[in-house]
């Protein structure tokens, strides 16, 4: 037969590895444990030898500096800079790099370059954002991979800003580049999309990101989100809806703001301090720009957002749709954004594209430059947005403070600037660079303190695990307080973990999940103050370091008592930080609401929560900390078996001997041999019965059976229940306890790359 023409037919082809319809359009609602497996390795072409802290103290930031300035004031044809200066666009792709971080996950922010993958990429108000990016292309290729993608675009906005007049706080390298989408954060439902809105009610209606936006009880967006609208940054410039509300505006400014963890202070004065420069895009009709990036034609070469008027660039440039500048000087730092917005009276207009936004009443107001065309003035503007500030009263009161006083506002602005753009890169030792030392103490740093005293050698570490047994505390109660310590890590914004001993302060000492570690850190408390009493050269031992020593002492009691001996490795360094040096306000985000790790539900999760599994959440918890379905499992099964739940019942322990690190719970979950069955019908708790005996033999929750029920996870759990398990589960339990906790151990690490 011909070429091309199959024996039976099945020369067509209609697909190709990869493409929809995928798992999640047959089954949307399951758990996609694959998800732990992204961005690791396998995607990064780096490899895992490769140093960034190493590539990254090559270069001479000084030089790299005024590369940058450069750069900026020389304009290119292909995408012409705005009154010849590239800066306000590239802060303002700085500002939206960082403004996706979210406080109650630790999500989104600028560390990982996520702003060059979809879904990001492509939101309607990053519109643009690819040419400020493909405009550093030259810059990133001159330094290579010594400079990552996520801090040369925070370092460009930050010389942006220094460039045009504003003393900036300094800049620390570090962010390591992802290399791949992320498609497992929540970014939530989304109703808005600039051709689509109908009228404010409508809208309203149909938005299930928030509660209570049409008058009922408890205004409020859904956790974890921070943005208003989710392919804005991160709220409706014509405020909400394009209702052109200013007090609506400010009200979801102010939710949005909080949950990117800035107060009142430090909104007011990003938002005024960033529309000091630059101006927005509306000179075309919306509906005629062309396709996002993530979609756009093949041979836009990852450029979107086509536009046909002209050159589509330079004077014709369509952004977001509202046109011209807020300034007269749209290059220079000063306070004419406040003057102005507080000194004429702004009415309602359109701009060219159709967009609201506000126009001085006074003719006399000042002009602004046109960007492009020489000689032309065009009447300031404000976005419904900006007229927010002045309308809300706690706002009001903030321009008022920073139109008295300059120089409190530069401040206020620069260290505004400094946390956004460094909010999600963790402790201090993961800063690299000459301007990293900066003696800042800066409480969202969660700050850690000088080690004090002598170190302890391996003599005071065998010692002490002997004195942490003989307390009589169980090892339970030991491994349930270490792993409590550790828990808190998220590498999303890589707050959290064992170091600084904050598990015995407040707002951890105090929470209902947290009870069971009180009076083991009380006895802790007794072994550090005799072993300090007694050691010689005045050695010292943090209570965070023996918090987690006295876990490993009991895990390896367990592995003894399971007549498999082990060695837990065990790394000294942690210090003990002070409740001063701890914001509560702040660390009660990292409150679980569910732990399956601990087998810990809170009593209102199904308030809290209606419409996500706890397994949802656990699943969620294992990512934060990097953990692979394997690491995910092991540690559950060895967690249980050593009797970790956070209420110390037997549920899910699933063992008839808590505290040997025993494969039976592993065997029990896949015992055939055993019926589960709901104890009611809040599905939340379960209990076996033998079918051969009869007998009731556990109870369990859906942090348990999620590894007999969900295929992956109990392929991982078939791989210890076997006759061959024992050894190769104390080994590997040994591993993901000991990756828990060193997490956070930055310090002895550098930057950590991966998981
Ligand atoms: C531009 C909205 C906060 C810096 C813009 C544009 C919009 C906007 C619609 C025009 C985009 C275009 O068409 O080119 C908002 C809203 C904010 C906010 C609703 C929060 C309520 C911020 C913050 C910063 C910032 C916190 C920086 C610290 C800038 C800069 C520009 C800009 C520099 C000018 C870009 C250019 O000249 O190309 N903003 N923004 N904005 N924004 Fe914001």
């Amino acid at each position: 037969h011909m070429e091309g023409d199959l024996p039976a037919g099945g020369d067509r082809v209609g697909g190709a590895f990869g493409q929809p319809p995928s798992l999640e359009a047959w089954y949307p609602q399951r758990l996609r444990v694959e998800l732990l497996h992204r961005n690791g390795l396998d995607a990064d072409p780096l490899g895992a030898d490769f140093d960034y802290a190493a590539a990254f103290a090559t270069i001479d930031l000084e030089a790299l500096k005024a590369d940058i300035k450069q750069f900026l004031t020389t304009s290119v044809d292909w995408w012409p800079s705005d009154y010849g200066n590239y800066g306000p666009q590239m802060i303002r792709m700085a500002w939206h790099a960082a403004g996706t971080y979210r406080i109650a996950d630790g999500r989104g922010g600028a560390g990982t370059a996520m702003q060059r993958f979809a879904p990001i990429s492509s939101w309607w108000d990053n519109g643009n954002t690819d040419k400020s990016r493909r405009l550093l292309q030259p810059l990133k290729h001159k330094y290579g991979n010594a400079l990552s993608w996520a801090d040369l675009m925070v370092l460009t906005g930050t010389c942006a800003l220094e460039l045009m007049g504003l003393p900036t706080y300094g800049f620390a390298g570090g962010r390591l580049d992802a290399w791949e989408p992320d498609d497992g954060t929540w970014w939530g439902p989304e109703v808005w999309n600039p051709h689509d809105v109908k009228s404010y009610d409508d809208m309203v209606n149909r938005d299930e990101r928030w509660r209570g936006k049409n008058g009922e009880q408890g205004y409020d967006l859904q956790s974890p989100l921070a943005a208003s609208h989710q392919a804005l940054i991160y709220v409706n410039p014509e405020g909400p809806y394009q209702s052109g509300d200013p007090m609506g505006s400010a009200r979801d400014i102010r939710v949005t703001f909080t949950r990117m963890a800035m107060n009142d202070e430090e909104t007011v004065a990003l938002v005024a301090g960033g529309h000091a420069f630059g101006k927005s895009h509306g000179m075309v009709a919306a509906a005629k720009i062309g396709a996002p990036p993530e979609i756009a034609p093949i041979e836009q070469m990852g450029l979107g957002w086509h536009n046909p008027q002209g050159t589509g660039a330079g004077k014709d440039t369509m952004t977001n749709g509202i046109e011209g500048s807020w300034t007269p000087n749209p290059v220079r730092w000063d306070n004419t954004y406040l003057e102005n917005l507080f000194r004429y009276e702004w009415e309602q207009t359109k701009s060219p594209a159709g967009s609201i936004q506000w126009t001085p009443t006074d003719p006399d107001a000042p002009k602004t430059p046109d960007a492009h065309v020489p000689g032309q003035m065009n009447p300031l503007m404000m976005m419904t947005s900006d007229v927010a500030f002045k309308v809300d009263p706690e706002y009001r009161k903030v321009c008022e403070k920073f139109l008295e006083d300059f120089d409190a506002f530069t401040l206020a602005f620069s260290k505004a600037w400094y946390k956004l753009t460094h909010r999600d890169m963790g402790p201090k030792h993961r800063y690299l660079g000459p301007e990293a030392t900066i003696e800042d103490g800066l409480l969202w740093q969660d700050p850690l303190p000088e080690p004090e005293g002598a170190p302890i050698d391996e003599f005071d570490v065998d010692a002490l695990k002997e004195a942490v047994l003989k307390t009589g505390v169980s090892v339970s109660d030991l491994v349930f307080t270490a792993y409590s310590s550790a828990s808190t890590y998220r590498d999303s914004d890589k707050r959290g973990g064992a170091n600084g001993g904050r598990l015995a302060l407040a707002p951890q000492k105090d929470w209902a999940v947290n009870r069971r570690t009180v009076p083991v850190i009380e006895a802790l408390r007794g072994v550090k103050a005799d072993f300090e009493r007694d050691a010689s050269g005045g050695k010292r031992i943090s209570l965070a370091d023996l918090i987690v020593l006295g876990g490993c002492a009991a895990v390896e009691q367990a592995a003894r008592d399971a007549g498999v001996p082990t060695t837990v490795p065990f790394t000294p360094g942690r210090v003990d930080t002070t409740q001063e040096l701890t914001d509560v306000e702040m660390f009660e985000w990292l409150r679980p609401i569910a732990d399956g790790f601990r087998n810990f539900v809170a009593d209102d999760y199904r308030q809290l929560a209606p419409g996500v599994a706890p397994e949802q959440v656990f699943l969620d918890r294992a990512n934060l900390m990097t953990l692979t379905a394997p690491e995910w499992t092991v540690l559950t099964g060895g967690l249980r078996v050593l009797g970790a739940n956070a209420d110390g019942s037997d549920t899910g322990l699933l063992t008839d001997r808590v505290g040997v690190l025993s494969t039976d719970w592993f065997v029990n979950l896949t015992d055939t041999d055993l019926l589960w069955t709901r104890t009611d019908d809040t599905e939340m708790t379960f209990r076996a019965r033998s079918q051969s005996t009869g007998e009731e033999r556990f109870t369990a929750t859906r942090a348990d059976l999620v590894f007999g029920s969900n295929a992956q996870l109990r392929s991982a759990v078939d791989a210890y229940a076997g006759s061959d398990g024992q050894r190769r589960f104390v080994a590997d339990f040994v591993r993901a306890w000991d990756k828990v906790m060193m997490l956070d151990r930055f310090d002895v690490k550098g930057a950590r790359r991966y998981g």
